[in-house]
């Protein structure tokens, strides 16, 4: 193999045969230059996989690291997300959400009021006054609230708990955990795994005289691995609850489009002093508008269509701002040609719906959101100019169907908010 190797890089340079005269030292000359050039070739390539494998070693670091990265990206985005969503959830179990009280300065509370963190958790220790609660009882309360009795995991857990509790009553009360006994005699969590801990009080330890479901129960003021009890399902406690996060594997993607779209709804609950939780998510779900209420764009109209007495221009305010909307300003002619279209004759030619348009001391047109009118799509009627607040009347020409009114005489309206829609 070297041989043929060789004869090839002694031939290929000149491009001639080698000739017989002088050929031997030629050849060895030529013979150990290509020896040279192999070996060259044999260093380079060994330098050359060094190389690579170098590059890999390091492109192999670099995805390590950039895995890793993505997955505590991920649990970061999780954990906002799980948050997020937490906090969604428990606003949307209100009627109307008081946002001033639980997300001062817009920002929430991670647990509610009364609820202790602890590591990524939630935790409330329930301390009313007797009569306390059997077992069952106790975990029913926990999961109306979307919530369970409490799971100790490790030592720390339990160091946590055992510290937040305080001696009450007598030396046999303390507070439930989400821990009893199976039938076939296991000690099982209510989140269905075995328990291993087994931090059993030592010197009293109960053996209930019962044949239904024994319960473990931590008695406050003992050694913080030995305070567990027996109890069986008559005896009322104090008892620990836990909010249960739903963590789930997801994508970065995913995960981010869902925070973006939690941190937005989030936001846009914010934006209001009580948050109309019934109007907007009904059954927990949210749409766009309030029940009854048309959505055009970004904002949500509400036609006001009730039978007579209608309102005053302030009765009509108060209505809309009671329903945290405000009557409607026209920005553009889609709006005011999306708003004309959905009013209807009624009573007579002089009735129509208030906008949110009125007639300053200084005889300016300005909208409720303060702005100056720069549309005027007023009737082309000669205008009375002592009427301060601004009609739409149906079936008028579109770019002049506004007149004049009294703002004490009574009509219908149209209200205006903001619609509750995420794009991105
Ligand atoms: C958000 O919480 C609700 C319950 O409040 C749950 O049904 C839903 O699956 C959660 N969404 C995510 C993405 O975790
Ligand atoms: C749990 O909720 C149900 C239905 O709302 C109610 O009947 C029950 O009394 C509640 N239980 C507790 C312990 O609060
Ligand atoms: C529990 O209390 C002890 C003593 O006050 C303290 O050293 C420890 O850090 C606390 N542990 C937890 C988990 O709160
Ligand atoms: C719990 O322990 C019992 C008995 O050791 C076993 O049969 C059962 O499969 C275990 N359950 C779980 C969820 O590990
Ligand atoms: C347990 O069951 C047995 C047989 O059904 C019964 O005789 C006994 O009284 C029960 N004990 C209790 C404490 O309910
Ligand atoms: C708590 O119990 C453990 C195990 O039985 C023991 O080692 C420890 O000394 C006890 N601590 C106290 C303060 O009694
Ligand atoms: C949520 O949105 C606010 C602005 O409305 C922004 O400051 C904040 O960083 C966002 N948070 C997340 C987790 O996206
Ligand atoms: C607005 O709400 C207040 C307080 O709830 C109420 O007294 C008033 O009648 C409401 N006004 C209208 C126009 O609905
Ligand atoms: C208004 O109604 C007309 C005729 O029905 C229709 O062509 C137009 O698209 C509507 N405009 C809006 C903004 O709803
Ligand atoms: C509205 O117009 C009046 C008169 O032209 C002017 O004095 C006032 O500053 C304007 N207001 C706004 C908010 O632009
Ligand atoms: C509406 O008014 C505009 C401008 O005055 C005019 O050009 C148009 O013909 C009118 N349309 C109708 C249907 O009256």
């Amino acid at each position: 193999m070297e041989t043929q190797v060789s004869a090839t890089v002694v031939q290929s340079p000149d491009g001639r045969p080698p000739k017989a005269d002088g050929e031997a030292a030629a050849c060895s000359r030529h013979f150990f230059l290509a020896a040279c050039l192999l070996t060259l070739v044999n260093i380079s390539v060994v330098i050359y996989i060094r190389v690579i494998m170098h590059e890999q070693e390091t492109s192999l670091n670099k995805v390590t690291a950039e895995n890793q990265q993505l997955i505590t990206s991920r649990s970061i985005l999780q954990t906002q997300r799980d948050n997020l969503n937490w906090t969604l959830g428990a606003i949307l179990k209100f009627d109307t959400f008081p946002v001033n009280v639980y997300c001062p300065q817009k920002k929430c509370q991670s647990c509610q009021t009364g609820w202790i963190q602890f590591q990524e958790k939630c935790y409330l220790f329930y301390e009313n006054p007797a009569p306390w609660k059997t077992w069952p009882q106790s975990r029913e309360f926990c999961q109306n609230k979307t919530a369970d009795l409490a799971v100790i995991h490790n030592l720390q857990e339990q160091e946590f708990v055992t510290n937040n509790t305080k001696f009450y009553f007598d030396e046999w009360h303390g507070y439930f955990l989400g821990l009893f006994q199976t039938a076939d005699k296991n000690w099982v969590w209510v989140d269905g795994h075995n328990d291993t801990l087994q931090y059993w009080v030592t010197d009293k330890l109960q053996t209930p005289d019962t044949n239904g479901t024994i319960y473990a129960l931590l008695i406050p003021n003992r050694n913080v691995t030995a305070n567990w009890n027996r109890a069986d399902d008559k005896f009322q406690n104090k008892f620990i609850f836990r909010v249960i996060m739903h963590k789930q594997e997801a994508s970065l993607n995913k995960l981010t489009a869902e925070n973006q779209q939690l941190n937005w709804t989030l936001g846009f609950i914010l934006d209001f002093d009580t948050f109309p939780v019934k109007g907007y998510c009904p059954q927990r779900k949210c749409q766009p508008c309030q029940t009854g209420w048309i959505q055009f764009q970004q904002k949500c109209y509400l036609f006001y269509e009730n039978p007579a007495p209608w309102k005053t221009w302030p009765q009509s305010r108060e209505f809309c701002q009671n329903k945290t909307a405000d009557l409607v300003v026209i920005d553009n002619l889609q709006e005011q040609e999306f708003v004309t279209n959905n009013t209807k004759f009624y009573y007579d030619k002089y009735h129509g719906y208030f906008l949110g348009l009125f007639q300053t001391a200084d005889k300016n047109w300005v909208w409720v959101d303060g702005h100056n009118d720069t549309l005027g799509y007023w009737t082309t009627e000669a205008l009375a100019n002592t009427r301060s607040c601004a009609l739409m009347i149906p079936s008028r020409n579109l770019t002049a169907n506004w007149e004049e009114a009294d703002c004490t005489a009574q009509n219908k309206f149209i209200c205006e908010s903001q619609a509750l829609r995420w794009s991105n």
